[in-house]
């Protein structure tokens, strides 16, 4: 249990999510925020919520409610300014995925939250998968041996009636492509696996069936680690006719492990030189059937950022993941809008340079 008390901001698809592991994690849920009043109505209603305060305006909530943590699940154009204006009142955040939609905006969440003393958690859940937890473990405990490369790939299928259920999906201005939406997540982890540090990214990317987005929807990626690995990555949204895998794959001198299924719950291959665990019971151990790609992960993500606060440490996904996920994502849309190879670091890349680009 916790006393901190609690608000959202942006009462839409993802946002019942975050109330449900704010309450189970006993936040006091003091106020909820969105532009569109019955989407406040809906999501309090459903949670039993409805004595609820809701604003209309987050800087109306930030002066009148006295808030620990606030979670922002706006279109993604809006993560960085809300969660900037959170920050400079001293109120801790968990943003959702992406961070933000320039490294700027990147940069300047990670100063402020320095200069305020206040934690940001960026809410790449998938983290907290219990196959990913236990790849982490191996990742942590050198049981690869040298890694060799690294795969991840979404074979994902949104529709038209998906990109049009709002006016930002998909926009340079207020989204991305869907590597910067659907693809953030396994671009995170493929990232934070094998080992963080990027030296050059070559990439193409291509709009191949939703030509009424502004952005990608489909990309393929060559990345080189400075440790000497190398990364491949493959995403889209364009699969027919359904979600069919979301997948990321592992290869050591002395370890394999390929974790899969719809959004990573799933073992499909785990064999290491000193390891005695069979496939079959990491499977059944380890194994998740979420009722979405949203997976379980939302509720340790919640538990662990309480944790952070009440301790004082740095949550376990922090601004800085958060910010490695974009760099990534931008250098993989530079490199393929320049067709050339790009060094990493970049500086001062944002989606909105990308604007016309299909
Ligand atoms: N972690 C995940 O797996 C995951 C899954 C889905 C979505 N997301 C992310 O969550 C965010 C929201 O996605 P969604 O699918 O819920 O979108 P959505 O469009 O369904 O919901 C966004 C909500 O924000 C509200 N809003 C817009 N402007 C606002 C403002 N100024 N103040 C307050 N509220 C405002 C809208 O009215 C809407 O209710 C996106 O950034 C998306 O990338 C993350």
């Amino acid at each position: 249990m916790s006393d901190l008390k609690y608000a959202l901001i942006g009462c839409g698809r993802i946002s019942q999510y975050h109330l449900a592991a704010a309450l189970e994690n006993g936040l006091k849920v003091e106020a909820l925020c969105d532009i569109y009043p019955p989407a406040m109505d809906v999501l309090a209603e459903e949670a039993g919520l409805s004595q609820v305060r809701k604003y209309t305006d987050h800087r109306e909530m930030l002066e009148k409610e006295d808030l620990d943590l606030v979670a922002i699940t706006t279109k993604s154009s809006l993560h960085a300014a809300t969660a900037l204006d959170c920050i400079r009142k001293g109120v801790h955040v968990i943003i959702e995925k992406p961070l933000a939609l320039s490294l700027a905006d990147a940069d300047e969440i990670i100063k402020e939250s320095a200069a305020y003393n206040v934690k940001v958690c960026s809410c790449h859940q998938n983290r907290f998968n219990k196959p990913i937890q236990k790849l982490r473990s191996a990742v942590e405990g050198g049981d690869f041996g040298k890694l060799l490369y690294a795969s991840a790939t979404i074979r994902w299928s949104r529709s038209e009636a998906y990109y049009k259920q709002a006016a930002w999906r998909g926009t340079w201005a207020e989204d991305g492509g869907t590597l910067m939406n659907q693809c953030v997540h396994n671009i995170d982890l493929l990232r934070w696996m094998m080992g963080n540090e990027i030296t050059e990214v070559f990439a193409y990317t291509d709009q191949l069936v939703h030509d009424y987005i502004e952005g990608e929807d489909f990309g393929i990626a060559l990345i080189k680690f400075a440790n000497g690995s190398y990364g491949v990555l493959e995403g889209t949204s364009d699969i027919y006719e359904d979600d069919l895998e979301e997948t990321l794959s592992i290869f050591g001198t002395q370890g394999t492990v390929q974790i899969g299924g719809k959004s990573l719950n799933l073992f499909e291959h785990w064999q290491f030189k000193d390891s005695v665990e069979e496939l079959a019971s990491l499977q059944e151990k380890y194994g998740e059937s979420p009722r979405n790609i949203y997976g379980f992960g939302h509720l340790p993500l919640y538990a662990d950022m309480i944790a952070a606060i009440r301790d004082n440490r740095k949550p376990y996904i922090d601004a800085v993941d958060g910010r490695n996920a974009i760099e990534l994502i931008l250098a993989i849309y530079k490199s393929s809008a320049e067709g050339k190879p790009v060094k990493l670091p970049i500086k001062d890349v944002a989606t909105l340079d990308f604007v016309g680009r299909f």
